[in-house]
């Protein structure tokens, strides 16, 4: 296993910044990356940050963590949170833990966000606390 940590992040996340900042905040995810590097330095780890507004990435980048020795993957799936079986199932089919990771809280937020299949097959979930979901997530997985 590698020091890697793999933080995936899915549709519309690459307009962070400017998308709904009074839902999401004002950090970019330029911004989020590098919080991530401080903190992943401090903790002994490596991030590697991507993000896709297609499925079918998400999906592979998952495979790729486990066939790459990631030592957790970070996952904010966006909108395919609440609708992606697929994703569901490439969390259930690697060995890699995958933690799920939010800005806002979706559980307080409309009903069609209530659901997370994503949440089903993750072993742990940082959600409300904006661009600190991410750090908090990271060093949950530090500790795994
Ligand atoms: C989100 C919450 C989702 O419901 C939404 O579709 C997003 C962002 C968040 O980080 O709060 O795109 O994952």
């Amino acid at each position: 296993m590698t020091n890697t940590i793999y933080v995936l992040n899915g549709p519309n996340l690459n307009l962070l910044g400017m998308r709904e900042p009074e839902i999401y905040g004002t950090d970019t995810l330029d911004d989020i990356a590098g919080m991530l590097e401080d903190r992943g330095r401090e903790l002994g780890l490596d991030i590697d940050m991507r993000q896709s507004n297609h499925e079918g990435h998400l999906v592979d980048w998952l495979h790729e963590a486990q066939a790459e020795g990631a030592k957790a993957v970070l996952l904010n799936a966006g909108a395919y949170t609440h609708t992606s079986i697929a994703l569901h199932d490439a969390i259930k089919s690697i060995r890699t833990p995958v933690i799920e990771v939010h800005l806002s809280d979706p559980e307080t937020r409309e009903p069609f966000r209530h659901i997370s299949y994503v949440g089903m097959a993750a072993v742990d979930c940082v959600k409300g606390l904006g661009a600190q979901s991410y750090v908090v997530a990271l060093e949950k997985a530090a500790a795994l």
